[in-house]
């Protein structure tokens, strides 16, 4: 990070801020005064440029619009008491989404344009990070095909843009979930791993026929047996089944979520046992049944940490105690907001400051 870029900034002269409300924020409705824009085209990046948040002009013929190449991150910045700003981990971002970049036949972005280009977008748009408790600034990196062409091909030009939304917490009661056993997510060899925007849109017809019938979120099952956990909608999940930390493991089908991995790390800081391994779903029924699955929870970004109350199988719904305030996912939930806004000491240093 030693380049400063030099991105020219065309301010707002109509800041939405003072119409903020953080006791009505709803996730993703709310975006923050400016954006970050970068063009690649030519075998290039090209000058990015910080502008005001607004929309864009595409050619109808859009490849992304049509084939679907088209990606993205999530993050988060923090604002502590003192109202110093980090982020978190977002060099591990990067790392993902030019992961992604490469499944998708899209370009890699560099660490100088990722990072300064972040940087200088929150400096800019310092006020619209919150500080209340629960809340924080979603920072949502992503990349689409420009071409305007039929063919179906990799397209040759390409815009990367940053956009930022005030958030407050993303569910506000115990989740709801059950396990998906006909549609799938992503098959072994897709491309699961990655934050394709085509992985979402997918899942959403599956996850509304469970929204029909009360769930918040699926839990998907691997495409060829439907038998091992992947994911529960937009997150990781992890159980606690006698005192053990137990999550699937990634493959090409399970994103690694940052979020996962911190969690994971801070049970193995505590002298936690993590197995990190296929988890069927009979095995969880089965802790259930015996009185030894102790947690269940969702981790990502946008969620950080979210409980599962109810776990729906064919039909039937398998209710899970409350979590008290010392089990794992309370304590880790409260340890990494603890690091986040510099309450506790960031050991593994994840925070990069503004
Ligand atoms: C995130 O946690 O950042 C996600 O990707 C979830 C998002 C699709 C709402």
């Amino acid at each position: 990070m030693a380049l400063t870029l030099d991105i020219p900034t065309q301010r707002t002269t109509a800041s939405t801020l003072p119409q903020l409300d953080l006791s009505r924020l709803e996730f993703g409705q709310t975006f923050s005064d400016h954006m970050l824009v970068v063009d690649y085209h030519d075998g290039s990046w090209q000058q990015p440029r910080i502008v005001p948040y607004g929309p864009f002009e595409v050619s109808p013929a859009n490849s992304a619009l049509h084939y679907g190449q088209a990606i993205f991150e999530g993050m988060k910045a923090y604002k502590n008491s003192e109202g110093a700003i980090t982020l978190f981990r977002p060099l591990d971002n990067l790392r993902r989404l030019n992961l992604s970049a490469e499944r998708m036949c899209m370009p890699a972005v560099p660490e100088e344009l990722f990072m300064q280009g972040l940087l200088q977008l929150i400096r800019v748009d310092a006020e619209w990070v919150p500080n209340a408790p629960g809340t924080s600034l979603y920072i949502r990196p992503f990349m689409f095909a420009t071409d305007g062409m039929l063919g179906v091909r990799p397209s040759s030009t390409y815009r990367f843009v940053i956009i930022t939304c005030p958030v407050a917490a993303f569910f506000n009661k115990p989740l709801r979930v059950r396990f998906e056993e006909k549609y799938v997510r992503s098959a072994e060899g897709g491309a699961g791993f990655a934050k394709n925007a085509g992985n979402y849109g997918a899942a959403m017809y599956p996850t509304k026929l469970a929204q029909q019938d009360g769930y918040n979120q699926l839990l998907w099952t691997d495409a060829s047996e439907h038998r091992f956990i992947e994911e529960s909608g937009t997150m990781n999940v992890m159980f606690v089944v006698d005192g053990r930390l137990i999550t699937p493991a990634v493959s090409s089908s399970i994103l690694d979520g940052i979020t996962r991995k911190s969690v994971l790390q801070l049970a193995r800081d505590w002298g936690m046992t993590v197995e990190e391994r296929k988890v069927s779903s009979v095995e969880i029924l089965e802790a259930q049944a015996n009185g030894t699955l102790q947690e269940a929870f969702g981790v990502g970004t946008a969620v950080t940490i979210a409980p599962i109350a109810v776990i729906g199988y064919r039909g039937q719904d398998f209710e899970l105690l409350p979590l008290s305030d010392d089990s794992f996912a309370r304590r880790v939930s409260a340890a990494l907001t603890d690091i986040r806004v510099g309450s506790a000491p960031d050991e593994h240093n994840w925070m990069v400051s503004i």
